[in-house]
């Protein structure tokens, strides 16, 4: 029986558990270009994951190796804080699957919207502004752990 493009994502997608926190921070440090000491930032936050506060989702392969990750901040609001699939995985859907998945995620936790920031760069790409539910709600100037201006987001899961 073949299987359906659905079936793939639910068993390739999952939460992140306390022992995938290092692959995790891996691929958040591989963000480095856009955000120069962003280890910085990681050490700062990975508390949050024992207190609930962070969550991670992680998408892997076929061959069970993870290909990217989010990371999301919950409380008063959802925050999606970092997303990245690996440089060799791209174009392969696994963005699309990872962001529906996150975005699913963040839906079923009870929350109504969430914010997101992007270097303006990728925004101009345009692929998360295809995204349903995406909009631009504002712009930053560059600040500590950014090179370049960041666009502000919501998305309305
Ligand atoms: C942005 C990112 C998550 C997309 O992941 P991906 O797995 O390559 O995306 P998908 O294969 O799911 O792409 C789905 C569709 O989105 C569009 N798309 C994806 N990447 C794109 C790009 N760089 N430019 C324009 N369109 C793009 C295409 O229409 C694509 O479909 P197609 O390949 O059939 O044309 C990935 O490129 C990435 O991790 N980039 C670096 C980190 C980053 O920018 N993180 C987000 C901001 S912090």
């Amino acid at each position: 029986m073949k299987v359906q493009p659905h079936e793939r994502r639910i068993t390739n997608i999952k939460l992140a558990s306390q022992e995938d926190l290092n692959i995790l921070r891996e691929l958040v440090e591989m963000a480095e270009d856009a955000y120069p000491g962003i280890g910085a930032w990681w050490n700062k936050i990975k508390s949050g994951f024992k207190d609930g506060t962070r969550q991670g989702l992680l998408i892997s392969n076929l061959s069970r190796e993870v290909v990217g990750g989010t990371v999301i901040k919950v409380g008063a609001s959802a925050k999606i804080c970092s997303m990245r699939i690996v440089e060799g995985a791209r174009r392969k859907r696994y963005g699309q699957q990872l962001w529906d998945a996150t975005v699913d995620h963040i839906r079923k936790l009870g929350y109504s919207r969430c914010h997101f920031t992007m270097p303006g760069d990728i925004w101009v790409q345009g692929w998360f502004a295809s995204q349903p539910g995406v909009e631009r709600i504002g712009h930053l100037t560059p600040k500590t752990f950014r090179r370049n201006d960041i666009e502000e987001i919501v998305c309305d899961p």
